[in-house]
């Protein structure tokens, strides 16, 4: 499968990137605002897996371009510059679109352990509106880029999983679990994704609290 990152230069699209170009039957293309700076983070990600035996299909180009190509989009960007994808409409029509932001008060200069929605509710339903013709699903919010990037472990985490299209939500299912340690949980309609986003500030606080390095996860008992 093509999947696309925009944005994943930063450091939640690295670690995904690595975690998922680790499955060689995978094409991982990392966006960026600049191509350049694409190509080298594909570089960077294809020399972790090089140094563990794995050669990589990973490669950079513009947002544009990497959001053209994808069969799955992941939107790595803060998600107060989701606007950008606006302009992708166009090449994101029926396509993938997972929604991984989270809207954290640090917009406003506030803290990160709390949050501020935007008026749709969540950032998944303000991706939506902007993307009437794709198809849109939740996921990744809970999982740090610390646990991700942290090839020598699994990922500790459940994920949870939100969406209208349930073909479209089975395929970012389907993917997330060949990450180690994920079990992924359908969380039923996109609106969940309000509850899910919120459960982020409250990751970051016990990150803080209990000083964890890899970063907080969460489980769901009793499924
Ligand atoms: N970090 C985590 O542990 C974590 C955990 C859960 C969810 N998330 C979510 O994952 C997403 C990415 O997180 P991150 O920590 O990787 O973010 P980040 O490093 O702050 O930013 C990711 C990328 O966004 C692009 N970007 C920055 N400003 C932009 C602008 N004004 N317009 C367009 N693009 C811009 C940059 O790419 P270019 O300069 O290359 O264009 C940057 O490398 C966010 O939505 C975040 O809420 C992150």
């Amino acid at each position: 499968m093509k999947i696309a990152i925009l944005g994943g230069t930063g450091e939640q699209g690295f670690g995904l990137a690595l975690r998922f170009a680790k499955n060689m039957n995978h094409e991982v293309i990392i966006g960026s605002r600049k191509e350049e700076k694409a190509e080298d983070a594909a570089e960077k990600v294809k020399s972790v897996l090089k140094g563990r035996g794995i050669d990589a299909n990973v490669s950079g180009l513009g947002n544009s371009g990497a959001a053209k190509e994808g069969d799955v989009v992941i939107l790595s960007l803060p998600y107060q510059y989701s606007s950008i994808v606006k302009e992708l409409k166009e090449l994101l029509a029926a396509k993938i679109v997972v929604s991984m932001g989270v809207s954290l008060a640090t917009v406003i200069g506030d803290k990160p352990t709390r949050s501020l929605p935007p008026p749709q509710g969540s950032v998944a339903e303000m991706i939506r509106e902007k993307l009437k013709d794709s198809r849109v699903v939740s996921a990744f919010q809970n999982v740090s880029s610390e646990a991700l990037e942290n090839l020598d472990n699994p990922v500790d985490c459940d994920l949870l999983v939100c969406g209208d299209d349930e073909e479209a939500k089975s395929v970012v299912m389907t993917l997330a679990d060949e990450i180690p340690g994920i079990r992924t949980i359908d969380c039923g309609e996109l609106e969940m994704s309000r509850i899910v986003e919120q459960i982020t500030p409250l990751l970051i606080k016990l990150n803080i609290k209990h000083k964890i390095k890899l970063g907080a996860g969460i489980r769901i008992t009793g499924i």
